[in-house]
């Protein structure tokens, strides 16, 4: 019989995590959850509100709001309150507001508790910055991934201009840096490789390569069990 794991995978901004998570998921047959979309998502909608400067107000969208993840197809759709974001919380807008909203405690609380929700039962490959510290640190698998800035910002303009959006490197790089920054010295949930975490580099290693090294662990760790 298979068991259904909880794959945990954090690491920083643009080191693949999506792009590996979404087709580990996709191989087992398991459920996809891009956690990092959730905090996209509040944060659009605080630029919307014009709320970016009230912590208590942000705080208000983030209880108030009705946030799901639809995967289909290999695809993620980001909803708020029924309607489809998922573009919308890729802009380079919402990646400059993004960190400092999800330094907010009571948002993460709440985020937390819907990804727990989500995952409990297993069966769940999930991405973040704090799924393998504070979300599930009991996870089956837990996976930091990691690779050069600069083999970032590239992969990430690459994305950006795939879809047409004019963008300089030193734009992305400059985005990246900042993000890392907040992200890794925030007090609450700061993003950090868990002691027992596998640290992968991915910045010379193909997709299928990067997917292939998870998927072993979680075959031997099924194996292991039956
Ligand atoms: O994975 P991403 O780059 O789309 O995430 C966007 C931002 O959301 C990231 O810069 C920090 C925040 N985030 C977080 O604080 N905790 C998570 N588990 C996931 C993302």
């Amino acid at each position: 019989m298979m068991d259904k794991l909880i794959v945990a995978i954090d690491g920083p901004a643009s080191s693949g995590k999506s792009t590996t998570a979404k087709l580990l998921a996709e191989k087992l047959g398991y459920l996809y959850i891009d956690t990092g979309a959730m905090y996209r998502a509040i944060t659009l909608l605080a630029i919307r509100h014009k709320i970016l400067d009230n912590q208590e107000a942000i705080i208000r969208l983030a209880k108030e709001s009705d946030i799901q993840l639809r995967f289909e197809k290999g695809q993620t759709s980001v909803f708020v309150d029924g309607i489809d974001v998922s573009e919308e919380i890729r802009s380079m807008e919402v990646s400059k507001q993004v960190s400092p909203v999800s330094k907010i405690e009571e948002v993460r609380k709440i985020m937390v508790q819907k990804q727990r929700l989500m995952g409990e039962k297993g069966g769940v490959v999930m991405e973040g910055r704090d799924i393998t510290t504070v979300v599930f640190p009991d996870a089956d698998v837990k996976i930091f991934l990691n690779a050069t800035i600069e083999e970032r910002a590239n992969r990430r303009v690459k994305e950006y201009h795939s879809k047409g959006i004019d963008i300089s490197l030193d734009q992305v790089i400059e985005n990246i840096r900042e993000r890392d920054r907040i992200d890794s010295s925030r007090e609450i949930s700061p993003l950090k490789k868990s002691e027992d975490a596998i640290e992968i580099d991915t910045t010379n290693l193909t997709i299928d390569e990067q997917v292939n090294l998870i998927l072993q662990k979680v075959k031997e760790i099924i194996s292991n069990r039956n």
